[in-house]
């Protein structure tokens, strides 16, 4: 059977990595879309590392907050490797600060990374999936899209409406096979949360009542399990996986 072709959006970031890693290791061809300021050098570096590992993964350039960026992204990806069958929304990142301090830059740039992005890239993949028959959309979305934080309004806002997309889009699709879910980490021992202060850190682990934070591949066997061909009953749902810190 054709390997189905997977691409992770943040792909090279902590989580993107190894959900990239648990696609490959179950037979995908697995594209990384990677961001970098433009820059290609560090996405190169890390497929070097992947390759070393044995995980033969593409890396292809896009900004995932520019819809045109993104249109390019899945151009190059649908003409070099193939038809997108399975799309991990990942790219994320955060500005944290009380709403009484943030400026409208750092509104807008969370926004549109985290959630004008899935607009940006799952509208292009769409109808082809669609007539094919066939597609896998996973987006990241984050605990505290569920529960809110102090200092994310930004971010918890964007992680919030992928959970209104996901049901919209789940419905539209569900008679076309293709199924579309959103993955709601807690805390994961990535840049994103190693840039926290330690006692910050400190204070939130005091809160997981498993005792620690996650690591990614705990997030990307998740990932892999809803991208199966055999998960085609799931859609339209939400995954929390966060330690015990918010039960709902
Ligand atoms: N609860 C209650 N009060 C808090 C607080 C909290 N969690 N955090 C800060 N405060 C208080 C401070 O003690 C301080 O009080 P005083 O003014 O009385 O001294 C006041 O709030 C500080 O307010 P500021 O407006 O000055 O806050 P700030 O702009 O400096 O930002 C913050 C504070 C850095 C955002 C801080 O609240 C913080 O680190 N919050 C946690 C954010 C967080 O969890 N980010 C997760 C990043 S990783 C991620 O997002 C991945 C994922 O999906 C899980
Ligand atoms: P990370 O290591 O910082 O990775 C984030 C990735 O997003 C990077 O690869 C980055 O690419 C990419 N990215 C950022 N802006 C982009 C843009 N405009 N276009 C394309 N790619 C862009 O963080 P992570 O922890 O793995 O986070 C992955 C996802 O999980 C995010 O959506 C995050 O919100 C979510 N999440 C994380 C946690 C956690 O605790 N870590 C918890 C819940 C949810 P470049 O480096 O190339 O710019």
């Amino acid at each position: 059977m054709k390997a189905k072709v997977a691409l992770v959006t943040g792909g090279t970031g902590g989580i993107g990595t190894e959900i990239c890693k648990a696609l490959y290791k179950r037979g995908a061809r697995v594209v990384a879309g990677y961001n970098g300021g433009g820059n290609s050098a560090a996405a190169l570096a890390w497929q070097a590392k992947m390759r070393e590992l044995d995980f033969n993964i593409e890396v292809f350039y896009g900004d995932v907050s520019n819809f045109e960026s993104a249109a390019g992204l899945i151009e190059a990806v649908e003409k070099n490797v193939g038809p997108i069958d399975i799309l991990v929304n990942n790219a994320g990142i955060t500005r944290d600060t009380t709403l009484k301090k943030m400026d409208l830059i750092n509104w807008d740039m969370v926004l549109r990374t985290n959630l004008d992005s899935i607009f940006n890239v799952t509208r292009q993949v769409i109808q082809g999936m669609m007539d094919r028959g066939f597609g896998r959309i996973i987006s990241i979305s984050s605990i505290n899209g569920q529960k809110g934080q102090f200092g994310q309004t930004n971010y918890a806002a964007a992680k919030a409406g992928i959970y209104g997309f996901t049901k919209s889009l789940a419905l539209e699709v569900a008679n076309k096979g293709v199924t579309v879910n959103a993955v709601s980490p807690g805390y994961v021992a990535t840049e994103m949360v190693k840039q926290m202060p330690e006692k910050v850190i400190e204070q939130i682990v005091a809160q997981i009542p498993v005792g620690r934070l996650a690591n990614p591949d705990e997030i990307a066997r998740l990932v892999a399990f809803l991208a199966e061909d055999a998960s085609g009953f799931i859609t339209g749902s939400n995954f929390a996986i966060n330690g015990g810190q918010h039960m709902y």
